[in-house]
């Protein structure tokens, strides 16, 4: 969390997030980023058609990450997978493809449209190995050393208290554990007043 930052922009940038999250829920990624989003997005970043052929359309067109995760490690099968900020849940059934049935994965979203929207995809699929809930990235509700991996895709720059993230993320994972995390990063100068930069946070 920026330190600057007052209780009340804190809380619009909670908000912000809030709607933006729910409206893409009830939309669908389609036409709510500026990235390309869905199949064409995950073509984009690489993943294997070995992988996408895997999932229907439907699916598919939920993906709204902004980089691969999986281009950053390996998962076992057999690996117990936490996905942060799953949004709609695609790269958390990825990974259970990659883990199998002796695996399990578990996608977490602060929004609950989202979460629901994830929980609409399992059950068109019917996998065993993928429970979806409701959580914050920085108060992760996991027991110590709970995971093998981690991944997470366009989420992290999304949270207000990075190091208490990152901080969570280390905790739940195992020793020689991974985070394959794809994020966003800054390469223009942001608005210079701190309105600008409050209403830069989520869009
Ligand atoms: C760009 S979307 C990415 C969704 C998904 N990872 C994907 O690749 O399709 C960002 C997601 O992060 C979630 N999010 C934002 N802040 C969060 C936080 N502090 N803890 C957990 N999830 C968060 C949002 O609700 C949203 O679903």
């Amino acid at each position: 969390m920026s330190p600057e930052m007052t209780e009340t922009e804190i809380q619009k940038v909670r908000q912000g997030i809030k709607e933006k999250y729910d409206r893409v829920a009830a939309a669908g990624a389609g036409d709510c980023f500026q990235f390309p989003t869905g199949k064409a997005g995950m073509e984009i970043q690489g993943y294997s058609q070995e992988l996408i052929k895997n999932f229907p359309p439907e699916v598919l067109a939920d993906f709204c990450g902004v980089g691969n995760p999986f281009s950053l490690g390996h998962l076992n099968p057999g690996d117990a997978v936490l996905d942060i900020g799953c949004g709609a849940g695609v790269d958390s059934l990825v990974a259970a493809h990659l883990v199998g049935a002796g695996g399990r994965v578990v996608g977490l979203d602060v929004t609950a449209a989202m979460v629901e929207r994830a929980r609409a995809s399992l059950a068109r699929l019917g996998l065993v190995n993928v429970t979806f809930q409701v959580g914050e990235a920085e108060a992760l509700p996991f027991p110590d050393a709970a995971f093998d991996a981690l991944i997470s895709n366009g989420v992290f720059n999304l949270t207000l208290n990075k190091d208490k993230a990152l901080k969570e993320a280390h905790r739940v994972l195992k020793p020689g554990g991974r985070l394959m995390l794809a994020d966003m990063v800054l390469v223009a100068a942001l608005p210079p007043d701190q309105a600008g930069k409050v209403e830069n946070w989520f869009q």
